[in-house]
């Protein structure tokens, strides 16, 4: 069996990371001249621009106007452990996990602030039935499982007149998934996913009721400067203003800023949503049309529309780590497709990501190269043997 032939279409960018995610069309770094960079992020044009990035962060994700938007310290990690250890412990807890970032909050809370959470999982590829939640507890999980491929459908398990607080780790779905602030009281994401930002900083939003439990709980542990949100018992407005805990980069904020302004241009959270829906379609076609590859995420219901995770089912196969391997080595190597291997807890496979700022032509090119390189692999371990 000798190796197929390439196909004729290569994507014209080959970035479909999961984080740092693809940069928006036609990126340059001209775009962030407008930077006020050697100067104080406390200055007036350093606070403006902080101020635009969280009211253009409202305006695109549909924030109301009552919820807080707070640009905060440490990326997403840094959003979802600020929120944890300010707010949890003053009633149970219910942890949601179905995969390894959910697990990681699950850790968190259970072995560092010792907590005697109820936790729920679901393997790889399944998402924890909401409708065995107690939502009179606090509940923590994650919106869209990066390395599962399984995110929430939509909130309508959530009661609009719980008693607990939901704290979601939205980092990869933000912009490119509806998120029901209503049913949300905290919501995190980090500027390097949907939108193509940089590290670095973290978004912190919070509800009306997540405010409340900041200024009428402290908790028993002590918190790092760069995690209190309170001073005296008090909210610190200014956090939420663009007066950040620490020196952030405005760099990045300049970057984060063109990223919301494309979005802007194309028609906002909507163009957005559909453009990651257009992307995902494109795999979960080419899926559906070959038996040899599956989408890891079992419902499709609950199929990522950003981080699409896909698990190859053949039977020639015999190593599926190593074959997995080898099949995203080779794509890399043939510059059509970057860091595309399943995270390394995550099921053997790959991981393509569909978020808003990749173009769906890129995909499309995209799919025939995965098929050659499978073919290629699978008449490799013919020759092998
Ligand atoms: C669901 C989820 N949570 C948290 C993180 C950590 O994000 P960050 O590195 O921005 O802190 C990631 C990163 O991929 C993620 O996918």
């Amino acid at each position: 069996m000798s190796a197929p032939a390439t196909p004729a279409t290569r994507p014209a960018n080959p970035r479909f990371s999961s984080g740092p995610c693809a940069k928006i069309p036609h990126f340059s770094l001209d775009m962030l001249a407008d930077a006020p960079l050697g100067r104080s992020h406390r200055a007036a044009i350093g606070k403006s621009k902080l101020a635009e990035a969280i009211d253009l962060t409202r305006e695109v994700l549909g924030v109301p106007a009552d919820y807080r938007i707070g640009i905060v310290p440490g990326s997403d990690t840094g959003a979802v452990e600020m929120a944890m250890w300010s707010m949890l412990g003053a009633r149970p807890v219910e942890m949601l996990a179905w995969e390894s970032f959910g697990e990681g909050w699950v850790t968190d809370v259970v072995k560092q602030l010792k907590l005697d959470a109820e936790v729920k999982k679901a393997p790889y590829g399944q998402i924890v039935d909401f409708a065995t939640v107690d939502f009179d507890k606090d509940v923590v999980f994650t919106w869209n499982g990066t390395t599962s491929g399984v995110r929430v459908a939509n909130g309508d398990a959530i009661p609009a007149d719980r008693a607990g607080l939901t704290i979601c780790d939205a980092t990869s779905a933000a912009f490119a998934m509806e998120l029901p602030f209503d049913k949300l009281d905290v919501v995190t994401f980090s500027w390097q996913k949907v939108l193509g930002g940089e590290g670095a900083h973290g978004v912190l939003i919070l509800s009306p009721r997540a405010v409340e439990r900041l200024e009428s709980y402290t908790p028993a542990w002590p918190l790092p400067k760069i995690f209190r949100m309170t001073k005296g018992g008090k909210l610190n407005e200014g956090i939420f203003k663009g007066e950040t805990i620490n020196t952030p980069s405005m760099l990045a904020v300049e970057d984060y800023l063109v990223a919301l302004k494309w979005a802007q241009s194309l028609g906002g959270r909507k163009a957005l949503i559909a453009r990651a829906e257009a992307n995902a379609k494109v795999v979960w076609d080419f899926c559906a049309q070959k038996d040899w590859l599956e989408n890891l995420a079992r419902d499709a219901a609950n199929a990522s529309t950003t981080s699409v995770c896909l698990k190859f089912v053949d039977a020639r196969i015999t190593d599926g780590a190593a074959f997995a391997k080898a099949v995203a080595k080779r794509l890399e190597k043939e510059g059509v497709a970057l860091d595309i291997g399943a995270y390394r807890d995550a099921p053997a496979g790959l991981r393509i990501w569909c978020g808003s700022t990749v173009e769906t032509a890129d995909v499309e090119a995209l799919m025939p190269w995965l098929e050659w390189a499978f073919e290629a692999e699978i008449a490799a371990l013919a020759q092998a043997a």
